[in-house]
């Protein structure tokens, strides 16, 4: 394992959807970086969801991310906005009555960078979620400017989501990093086909193909990981 010399390798992690298994790959990318860097943290710049544990409100994936980080930082670091609600950021931010700041959530991210040797965003929902009446997840991820990996749902309608994705990343300058394949639709046809198809549209590596599996393990994922990461 390499001492990282150089600034912190972040990624940002996007999906074609709501509940397209961003979580998932994020945690099983932590877990497959952690054999190159010392130091991996996850970050959920926005989460909208909580339940109470121990009479602590939090959120499912600030700490499914926690749990594959290797590095322990404060919460309000790795989380800076944390909302009651499941709704859309923006909703839930106004009823919680919170405003977004999109510098500080990119201020927090530089931080993580430099206590991490990798860091791994979550952006909340679809690539162009609302975050306020003004600005969306892309505004973020472009204020961010990070390598993005595009998590495709496999489900039908997917191949429309992945390819507006695809071009509203590139739209705000930014690198398509990878994408992975995630069958969430155990009954889904042609998963091949459609696989097939982004392999030659994309125009972006396919870091992972993931199969539909009961309780999925984000240890148990195996990663094509660009050399530029290890
Ligand atoms: N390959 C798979 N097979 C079966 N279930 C999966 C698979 N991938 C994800 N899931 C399940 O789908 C649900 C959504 O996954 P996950 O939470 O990772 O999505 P997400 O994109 O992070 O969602 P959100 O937008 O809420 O952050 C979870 O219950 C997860 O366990
Ligand atoms: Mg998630």
């Amino acid at each position: 394992m390499a001492e990282r010399a150089g600034p912190a390798l972040s990624l940002f992690v996007t999906g074609t959807d709501t509940g397209v298994g961003k979580t998932l790959v994020s945690a099983g990318l932590l877990h497959a970086l952690a054999r190159y860097h010392p130091r991996v943290v996850g970050m959920k710049p926005v989460a909208a969801g909580t339940e109470l544990i121990d009479g602590v409100a939090a959120n499912d994936d600030v700490l499914a991310l926690r749990a594959a980080s290797s590095c322990r930082v404060p919460p309000e670091l790795d989380n800076p906005v944390l909302l009651p609600d499941a709704l859309s950021p923006h909703i839930a931010a106004q009823r919680a009555g919170v405003r977004i700041d999109i510098e500080h959530l990119v201020a927090c991210q530089r931080a993580l960078a430099l206590r991490a040797d990798a860091v791994v965003v979550e952006g909340a929902g679809g690539f162009m979620v609302p975050l306020s009446a003004l600005e969306t997840g892309a505004d973020l991820a472009g204020a961010l400017g990070l390598p993005v990996l595009l998590v495709v749902g496999l489900r039908l309608g997917c191949l429309n989501h992945a390819l507006l994705t695809a071009e509203a990343i590139r739209a705000r300058g930014l690198t398509l990093a990878g994408w992975v394949a995630n069958q969430v639709d155990a009954a889904m046809l042609a998963p091949d086909d459609n696989i097939a198809f982004l392999q030659r549209q994309l125009r972006a590596p396919l870091l992972a193909r993931i199969a539909y599996q009961a309780a999925p393990d984000p240890r148990a994922l195996t990663f094509n990981l660009p050399s530029a990461w290890q």
